[in-house]
């Protein structure tokens, strides 16, 4: 059975890596479908946190399964930043650009294993207002010094996956999905076992 999946995102680059990764078992809808759906704040202090509450917020108004991503980057020498604030590390107005060029000011001067990072990935999933599960994906790498590679999004240009020579900008979106933090969180949301309840 095809099962109907809202994602409570307005991350376009979200919501299609989760299409192509979940495959025809999933009918993967973006926001838009779900009328008059509100903008959720991220007040939350983990990745679990806000997933909960934009997959929980959009459930109450749509009747099929809904299910929020909340990630973002860890990188070890600024002590997990910018972590759940990944979205909006270089502050009001700013883009995966500017991020980007913040996170690499920011490294200036750290070499070598000391640019070691990860990507989290919570997925919660709700039904009608309630949560039913939340699933986790890691993937550990470094941050080079320069961006290389078009493909991807965010922070892609700049994260090596661990075992790699190139970044996820660089490797092809199967390879990406194989790895990433998000394809591990989805694997385990495919493999749950509630979906007939
Ligand atoms: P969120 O909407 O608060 O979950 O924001 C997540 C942010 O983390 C994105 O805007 C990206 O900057 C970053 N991020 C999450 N997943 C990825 C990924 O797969 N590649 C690159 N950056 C990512």
């Amino acid at each position: 059975m095809v099962e109907r999946l809202v994602i409570a995102t307005r991350n376009a680059h979200k919501v299609s890596e989760i299409r192509e990764i979940l495959g025809p078992r999933f009918l993967v809808e973006p926001i838009t479908a779900v009328p008059d759906a509100p903008e959720v704040e991220e007040t939350g202090t983990t990745f679990e946190e806000n997933a909960l509450l934009k997959a929980l917020a959009i459930s109450r108004l749509c009747g099929s399964w809904v299910a929020a991503d909340d990630s973002g980057l860890e990188v070890d020498a600024l002590g997990g930043a910018p972590g759940v604030y990944s979205a909006r590390f270089s502050g009001p107005g700013a883009t995966d650009a500017s991020n980007r060029a913040l996170l690499l000011e920011k490294l200036a001067g750290v070499r070598g294993k000391a640019r070691s990072a990860r990507f989290r990935c919570a997925i919660a999933l709700a039904k009608d207002g309630k949560k039913s599960a939340a699933f986790h994906g890691t993937v550990e790498g470094t941050i080079i010094n320069a961006e290389k590679g078009v493909g991807g999004f965010g922070y892609d240009s700049l994260f090596v996956p661990e075992g790699y020579c190139q970044t996820f900008a660089e490797l092809d979106s199967a390879t990406k999905h194989s790895l990433s933090h998000r394809g591990r969180a989805l694997a385990a949301l495919q493999a749950w076992s509630g979906w007939a309840r």
